[in-house]
């Protein structure tokens, strides 16, 4: 795994990119991101079909106890473990439109004492997520390797420098 820090524009530690080779890597990088966000935090992911915003999410699931991670369906989300230790799982590819959020409880889920919140397709309701997040994105950069920039979207939040495997 390489990372770099930090990027023009960008103060040490609000953005860092970094490049896996297995999906054991993306996996890890969302038990660490799980490890070193505050309470109260969204991990927004963006990416295209099978970028792997599942698998850094089961990556995450697993720092809270879960041994299997599915993507949500009818529900859209799942969650694991119990608050204030939880992962609120929020997969939005099924979403009909913005005005369903209420139904899904979307305010609720970003409580501090809910524990942390990761949202797959979070580009469909860019303007309604909270301000207190980080931005992932991930992209195809070969067959089983994928850029992922991780980018702090709040002041309050600064990120450590990742692990290197
Ligand atoms: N470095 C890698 N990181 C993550 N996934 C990888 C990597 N290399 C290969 N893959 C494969 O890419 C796929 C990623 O699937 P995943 O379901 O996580 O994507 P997704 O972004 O959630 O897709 P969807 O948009 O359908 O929800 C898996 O089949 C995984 O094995
Ligand atoms: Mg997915």
């Amino acid at each position: 795994m390489n990372a770099s820090l930090p990027d023009s524009g960008h103060p040490a530690g609000c953005r860092i990119e970094i490049e896996t080779r297995s999906p054991e890597q993306t996996e890890a990088v969302g038990a660490w991101l799980a490890s070193v966000l505050p309470d109260g935090c969204a991990v927004a992911l963006y990416g295209e079909l099978a970028a792997g915003k599942t698998c850094l999410t089961r990556g995450m699931a697993s720092a809270f106890g879960a041994r299997r991670v599915h993507s949500p369906t009818f529900t859209l989300e799942n969650r694991y473990g119990s608050p204030p230790r939880q992962l609120i799982h929020i997969d939005l590819y099924r979403l009909p439109g913005p005005s369903a959020l209420p139904d899904l409880g979307w305010e609720e889920s970003f409580d501090p004492g809910q524990g942390l919140s990761v949202i797959e397709w979070a580009d469909r309701v860019q303007d309604l997520l909270p301000g207190f997040r980080v931005d992932v994105h991930i992209q195809h950069a070969g067959e089983t390797v994928r850029k992922i920039t991780v980018e702090s979207a709040h002041p309050d939040i600064t990120l450590p420098v990742p692990p290197v495997f």
